[in-house]
């Protein structure tokens, strides 16, 4: 693998405020829509009452351990570490008129520990939540007023954070809402569509203005939108199984579509029409949407794919999308069916339909690790997923995609998003907590650890083709 990756490819890892940092209400933050998903992003919302607690309330303790955390990373060699700021720090219940100083304090605090190592921060605004109290009050992304709300909080971390944050990106995952619409947008589950593509264009008019002011407010910043990386095949090469393809396909591509190009594509006049759907939009929507992203970037994880005839389908084990199982590749213990070319095959995707750079700013695999009596710990199951996944990378370099960089899901272990599991472990780093909450949450390097420090020191030429 010699000299296919640029010489600035940010290497790194990446994490999120609620699967991490703990300190739940620490530093006056309010509580946020993860607080109230105990059971991770498809579960009940569970009301909080005094004494109860859940995973993450306190998670790895990542607010009180950064700076230790930061070392481990720097240690490996990272260029870039993703992570996101949890809205409900800055503004408790949302609808303030002035940010809580303490909770902007603490980020600055972690900006400028991994400044000391020359390790840049890449910014998610808003990672599976936000206030709660929006969506109390307001009806989360439901109502319009939440867009004034977003980009208030958006233009104070920019304002506040210009000269240490870069790279920003919007909103994770944008495309989950269809799935789970209380982590996306604040939504009761049983939302209808029109509710639902209503929140999402709402969001989609937030995360431009937070374009417009990133561009602004951040001198030399750059702004990516963040979508789900959920690749679909056809099952056959029977024409109504590629025209499906393509339909569910243009369900996560449509976030892309407007991101990226700035207006809504027209395909989707015909499926709002179909669907009974009635989205409103304003002029002014129009005119915010045309600022349109810097970067694209996305999380791979799996393919899955499509059939046309409804007595073939069924829901692949585990995969957080409905997706038939594809028959010639192999499962996660989670049931996400690993397809490195995958990966490959959506970077050209993406690239030849947007011709924006791109970021993968997540990939990883979820697995039960065992520590052996010596302590070590011997992934080596993770060792060839994210080789696998890398050398792909580089064959869609050598291709001509332009990949700004790669930050791997989980450096270090977290609590999942889909159950909010401390056993589906992503890191590099693992960390003593169990699925109960039980453990000292002392950190020890795995064997990927090392592998991941060869891989960056050598800019990608350790990584092994394989076959
Ligand atoms: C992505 C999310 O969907 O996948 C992350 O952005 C999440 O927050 C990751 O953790 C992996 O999913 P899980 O359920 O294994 O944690």
């Amino acid at each position: 693998m010699n000299g296919k990756f640029p010489h600035d490819f940010l290497w790194g890892g990446a994490v999120a405020a609620n699967q991490v940092e703990g300190a739940y209400l620490t530093d006056g933050k309010g509580l946020s829509t993860s607080d109230l998903q105990p059971q991770g992003i498809f579960g009940a919302i569970t009301p909080r009452h005094e004494g109860d607690s859940g995973i993450k309330d306190l998670a790895i303790d990542f607010y009180h351990r950064y700076p230790q955390d930061i070392a481990l990373f720097a240690e490996m060699g990272f260029k870039c570490l993703r992570t996101s700021i949890a809205w409900a720090r800055i503004f408790p219940q949302g609808d303030e008129e002035t940010p809580n100083e303490a909770g902007l304090a603490f980020y600055d605090r972690l900006f400028d520990e991994m400044a000391k190592y020359g390790i840049q921060p890449l910014i998610t605004l808003s990672h599976y939540e936000m206030p709660y109290g929006l969506t109390q009050k307001y009806g989360g992304w439901g109502s319009r007023a939440t867009i004034g709300f977003f980009e208030r909080y958006a233009r104070t971390v920019f304002e506040r954070y210009k000269h240490k944050v870069k790279h920003w990106l919007t909103f994770n995952e944008i495309n989950m809402s269809l799935h789970a619409p209380f982590t996306g947008v604040g939504l009761p589950a049983d939302s209808d569509k029109s509710a639902i593509y209503q929140a999402i264009h709402h969001q989609l008019v937030a995360s431009a203005r937070a374009v417009k002011a990133c561009h602004e407010l951040v001198p030399g910043g750059k702004i990516g939108n963040m979508l789900l990386g959920g690749i679909l095949y056809p099952l056959s090469c029977k024409p109504e199984d590629l025209l499906e393809t393509q339909r569910q396909n243009r369900d996560w591509l449509f976030f892309g579509d407007v991101q990226a190009r700035g207006a809504y594509p027209a395909y989707m006049q015909r499926f709002f029409r179909e669907n009974g759907i009635q989205v409103a939009i304003t002029e002014e929507d129009r005119q915010a949407l045309r600022e349109t992203i810097d970067f694209i970037s996305f999380s791979y994880y799996m393919s899955g794919c499509v059939t046309a005839d409804p007595e073939q389908y069924e829901t692949a084990r585990g995969n957080i999308l409905d997706m038939v199982p594809n028959p010639h590749l192999a499962s996660s213990e989670w049931g996400w069916q690993i397809d490195p070319i995958g990966l490959r095959y959506l970077l050209n995707v993406l690239y030849d339909r947007y011709q924006k750079p791109l970021f993968i700013v997540e990939n990883g695999l979820g697995a039960k690790d065992r520590v052996e009596a010596d302590g070590s710990i011997n992934d080596d199951y993770r060792v060839n997923y994210l080789n696998d996944h890398l050398v792909q990378v580089a064959e869609a370099i050598d291709d001509g995609v332009e990949v700004m960089g790669y930050t791997s899901w989980g450096p270090i272990d977290l609590v999942s998003a889909s159950k909010a599991e401390m056993s589906k472990r992503y890191g590099f780093i693992y960390v003593d907590r169990d699925d109960a909450g039980n453990g000292s949450l002392e950190r020890r390097r795995k064997k990927s650890f090392y592998w991941y420090r060869d891989v960056i020191h050598s800019n990608g030429n350790s990584l092994k083709q394989k076959g």
